[in-house]
């Protein structure tokens, strides 16, 4: 059911990979509200050539462009203001750890790695938003986005240097997001997401037990990647417009439950069997 709720609002969608990527689901669902975009992704994405699928069923046109570029990043918001003018939304759906994808444990960590991955998955968002920034693109009442996790408050010793990007991707929210809201009347916040099976989500070992426990620990079970696009078209709409700096937990409570029933109970025949 479509509510109309980004009628005449056009934006910019980062990271849609395939049609498991939260970005893909948010795609289709602001297309669904009414929503224009460019849909954008690092050229090596492109020659996947999924992205295609989703640029004909939603309308959009596909601009390839490194999140860790300035120029390309200049390119693409400079293709995005000759097509619709000032936008009203961004998100940034990125995030990659060359360390998580090459199985290097956090003790030894490689601090290349470390560098491109803290690059392409927390400066990006400081990049996209410069851009945004210098060329005045953004209209008055915008919201812009990135997607979260909750290791950046809490250990999860698997998700490695992901964890460090995360915390400092938030920061980023909060610091830019300031200047953001005083001068230009734009939101920024971000959105903190249970364990959802993309590519990026595989790539961290243990997933599926990883999944499997959020899902025990929360009251309303693992919020899905559509469930997060629902989300995201709230959080673009004139909906939230007072909502800003803020790391918005989407997590089916998991980020405030102590223990569940059901963790008790598996422990509890867990000890029964030893
Ligand atoms: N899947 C989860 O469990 C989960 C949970 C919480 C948060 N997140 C976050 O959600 C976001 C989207 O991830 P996803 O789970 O949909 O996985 P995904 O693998 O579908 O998306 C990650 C995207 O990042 C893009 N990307 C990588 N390097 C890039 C670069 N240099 N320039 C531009 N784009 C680049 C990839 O091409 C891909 O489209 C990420 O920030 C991720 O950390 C995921």
């Amino acid at each position: 059911m479509s509510y109309g709720l980004l009628k005449g609002k056009k934006g910019i969608i980062f990271g849609a990979l395939d049609q498991n990527s939260i970005a893909w689901k948010a795609a289709e669902q602001c297309h669904e509200e009414g929503a224009e975009f460019i849909l954008t992704n690092a050229p090596v994405a492109l020659r996947m050539g999924e992205l295609n699928a989703l640029a004909e069923k939603t309308g959009s046109e596909v601009v390839g462009a490194d999140a860790t570029s300035m120029e390309d990043l200049n390119k693409l918001f400079d293709i995005a203001i000759a097509k619709f003018g000032k936008i009203d939304f961004i998100l940034h759906s990125i995030g990659m750890s060359v360390n998580v994808r090459k199985g290097k444990h956090y003790t030894d960590l490689n601090y290349d790695w470390l560098t491109k991955g803290w690059d392409i998955s927390s400066v990006s968002f400081h990049r996209v938003m410069k851009c945004a920034w210098d060329k005045d693109a953004m209209n008055q009442g915008g919201s812009i986005l990135a997607l979260t996790y909750i290791a950046a408050q809490r250990t999860f010793p698997d998700y490695n240097d992901m964890a460090d990007n995360k915390a400092y991707l938030e920061s980023i929210a909060r610091s830019f997001g300031y200047f953001w809201g005083k001068e230009r009347g734009v939101r920024v916040n971000t959105i903190s997401q249970s364990p959802t099976p993309t590519t990026a989500g595989n790539g961290v070992k243990g997933f599926s037990g990883f999944m499997g426990f959020a899902d025990k620990m929360s009251p309303l079970g693992n919020a899905t990647a559509l469930d997060c696009a629902n989300y995201i078209v709230a959080m673009f709409s004139d909906l939230t417009a007072k909502v800003t700096l803020q790391n918005l937990f989407h997590d089916g409570g998991y980020s405030n439950t102590g223990v569940s029933q059901e963790v008790i109970e598996a422990m509890d025949a867990n000890n029964k069997e030893d």
